[in-house]
């Protein structure tokens, strides 16, 4: 096998650090390309696969290489408690907006517009993977490939198409814009070709998003309550698209 530590700061730029056994895990079920991957036990990591991901046991056996303690904390500052850290190949853009303008449409987008926290953009890429959303699209100036919300969604950003686009570019479909000022949301089905956005978590809705709305839906709340969080209500929203006849793959 090449010199692990060498690939790693030949590929470091540019690539997607994957950090723990379960982003690895995830990445690699959804077909990342990982060119190099390190842990400091391969006997324990590969026990975790035997556990938790059998599918997945063979190909991490070929591609752990086992370094010591120190070198892993050389290449990753703050190693996850799984001792096992690696590299993936970001999807192209133009793959990820292919994908995000395909129609017809099995499974919403999620639009986040302007979000500020990257541990929400995060959970939100969870989401989106778990429901088997169409991909999530962030307008903003934060990036949905930041090595936190890469780490905040566990690998699964290769389970659906993530890529930061301006409000004029948003895929196609009908635009359903999450705001406690909507229509409540349980007398509504959702189309699996909608647009499903959300405002940011200082400021709500922005006025270019709230141009492109076709639908104001409300998530219910009591009066006295200002706000959800923004990643409780992509959860809310995506529950109910997919128990109203939407579902996952
Ligand atoms: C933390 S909230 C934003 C609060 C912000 N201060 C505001 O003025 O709207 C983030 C986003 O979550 C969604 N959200 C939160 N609570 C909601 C509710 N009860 N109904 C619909 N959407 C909600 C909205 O899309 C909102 O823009």
């Amino acid at each position: 096998m090449n010199d692990p530590v060498r690939a790693w700061h030949r590929l470091a730029d540019g690539s997607v650090l994957l950090d723990g056994f379960h982003a690895l895990k995830h990445a690699v079920r959804f077909q990342a390309r990982v060119p190099v991957a390190v842990t400091t036990d391969r006997r324990a990591a590969l026990a975790l696969a035997d556990e938790l991901a059998p599918d997945v046991r063979e190909t991490l056996d070929a591609l752990l290489a086992e370094v010591p303690e120190e070198t892993l904390k050389a290449l990753v500052p703050r190693p996850h408690p799984t001792a096992v850290a690696a590299l993936a190949v970001r999807p192209s853009r133009a793959a990820n907006l292919e994908a995000l303008a395909r129609t017809p449409r099995s499974a919403p987008v999620v639009v986040l517009d302007n979000p500020r926290n990257l541990g929400n953009a995060g959970a939100v890429i969870r989401l989106a993977a778990g429901f088997g959303a169409t991909g999530v699209v962030t307008t903003g100036t934060l990036d949905p490939w930041h090595p936190t919300v890469v780490r905040g969604g566990a690998g699964l950003h290769f389970a659906t198409a993530v890529e930061r686009l301006t409000v004029d570019e948003l895929p196609p479909g009908p635009v359903f814009a999450l705001d406690p000022e909507g229509d409540d949301i349980r007398g509504l089905k959702l189309p699996d070709d909608a647009v499903l956005a959300f405002g940011s978590e200082r400021t709500g809705l922005s006025a270019e998003l709230r141009a492109r709305t076709d639908h104001l839906v409300a998530l219910p709340m009591r009066p006295q309550v200002s706000s959800y969080n923004l990643a409780t209500s992509v959860a809310m929203t995506l529950f109910h698209w997919s128990a109203t006849g939407g579902a996952p793959a």
